[in-house]
């Protein structure tokens, strides 16, 4: 985001993960694969810098989140601190109005994740609650997913606010 004297502060980003993505790792190594949350918080952290050197992108910080309570989940989403949100919904994707309208009522722009392919996996995971008001939805490329849509997202927040 600019500031009014044109200096460029940085774009607050929360990365946000869903009920269980705190199991990852032992979760179901077959579908979601042996990497921890922290190795995939650690992934997006270390190469930040690099990223925004090489693509030219806009000064950023992010904030790591997990929650398997909604209440606590809701409420994180909710503060004003954050200019986007990096989101993995996990089975509040396919489940849950509530965070889809506190989503479009609080209107922080996100883009939504998932590490694995949810157009070859159970019928039930290919609707979204929360897809329809995400500037865009990645899935199926594992911890790439995270990072895609964390570019994709950093880019949409400079359009938005003019930062080129
Ligand atoms: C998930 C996919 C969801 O269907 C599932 O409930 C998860 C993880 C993913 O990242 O692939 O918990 O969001």
């Amino acid at each position: 985001m600019v500031q009014q004297n044109g200096s460029q502060r940085q774009f607050n980003i929360l990365v946000a993960n869903g009920v269980n993505l705190d199991l990852l790792g032992t979760r179901e190594p077959e579908i979601y694969g042996t990497v921890t949350l922290l190795d995939i918080e650690r992934e997006l952290q270390s190469n930040l810098d690099q990223w925004i050197k090489t693509l030219n992108l806009a000064p950023c910080s992010l904030h790591f989140f997990q929650s398997n309570s909604e209440e606590n989940f809701l409420m994180e989403v909710s503060k004003p601190t954050w200019d986007g949100i990096l989101i993995n919904p996990a089975a509040w994707t396919h489940t849950s109005l509530a965070l889809a309208d506190r989503l479009a009522a609080v209107g922080t722009p996100y883009v939504e994740v998932h590490l694995s392919h949810l157009a070859r996996r159970e019928e039930f995971r290919r609707h979204s609650y929360t897809a329809s008001n995400s500037v865009g939805v990645v899935y199926g490329l594992g911890v790439d997913s995270y990072v895609a849509g964390l570019m994709g997202l950093i880019r949409h927040l400079m359009r938005a606010s003019k930062v080129s």
